[in-house]
């Protein structure tokens, strides 16, 4: 998917909610939506990072985007119904999420790995997904072409050695990702896929390999075409799939 050509308004009309926009890939994937029209919500827990995302894509002359703070870590069920009813509000309208933030605190053997850090990692990276897309599940039944986008890591899908919670979660995520498809494959118009980064350059990755150098890895900017793909009408009718940015 790496190779695909979006039309320059692909976005043009649609609002999109991306979490976990501060750093990365997610601040890459706001700025890169935005550039294609797209109206972005952008929701993470760093207000000044925030704030700099919103400059940047003013600056750049997409449409206006809106900034929700929030921790996902911290969240009640009645946040995220605030949210959606604020998104009601002020949009009318949601036509995708990209679930992209995410917790990840460094390699860890299981036998002593930190209880309160196991819970943080899993409310992060699985269940705020989950709050987060039932919450919101309504307003994008009411889009004619909405998209949910997980993302996915290969550590979870292998159940790789020392990724504790973090791995967990995601193949806790990818799970999740394949029975909502499945449940909204008939009578909606709501397609659910996951995206796998691969390896890219962010925090994340410093984190998990500190002696490693960063130029091995991919800059977030270049892997944005499978993202434009998935939160697009291009993709309309694929559901259920795992897409690596990267191929
Ligand atoms: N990088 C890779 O090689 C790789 C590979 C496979 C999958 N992924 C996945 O790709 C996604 C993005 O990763 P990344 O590498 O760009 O990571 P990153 O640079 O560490 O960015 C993660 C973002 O999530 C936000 N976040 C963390 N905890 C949060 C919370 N409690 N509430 C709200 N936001 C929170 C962070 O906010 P702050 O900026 O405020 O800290 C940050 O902006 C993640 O889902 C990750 O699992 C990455």
């Amino acid at each position: 998917m790496k190779d695909y050509q979006p039309a320059a308004d692909l976005l043009k009309n649609r609002v999109i909610l991306i979490t976990g926009i501060g750093e990365g890939i997610g601040r890459a994937a706001a700025r890169r939506l935005a550039g294609y029209g797209a109206t972005v919500i952008l929701l993470g827990r760093t207000i000044r990072k925030l704030e700099q995302v919103y400059d940047d894509i003013e600056q750049a002359g997409g449409p206006k985007p809106a900034i929700y703070p929030m921790n996902l870590e911290g969240a009640t069920p009645k946040d995220y119904a605030d949210l959606a009813r604020v998104l009601d509000t002020e949009f009318g309208r949601l036509d995708g999420v990209l679930h992209n933030a995410a917790l990840f605190a460094g390699l860890t053997p299981i036998a002593n790995y930190d209880i309160e850090l196991w819970y943080r990692i899993l409310q992060v990276n699985l269940n705020a997904p989950f709050l987060l897309t039932q919450a919101v599940l309504e307003l994008l039944s009411r889009s004619s072409d909405a998209s949910v986008v997980f993302t996915t890591d290969q550590v979870g899908e292998e159940g790789r050695a020392y990724w504790g919670a973090y791995a967990v979660a995601k193949g806790g995520a990818q799970t999740l990702m394949k029975l909502l498809a499945s449940e909204l494959e008939t009578n909606t118009n709501i397609r659910v896929n996951s995206i796998d980064p691969g390896q890219v350059r962010s925090e994340l990755t410093l984190r998990a390999y500190p002696g490693r150098d960063p130029a091995e890895w991919a800059d977030p900017e270049d892997i944005m075409a499978t993202y434009l793909y998935l939160l697009g009408p291009d993709s309309k009718g694929v559901t259920g799939q795992t897409f690596r940015a990267q191929d």
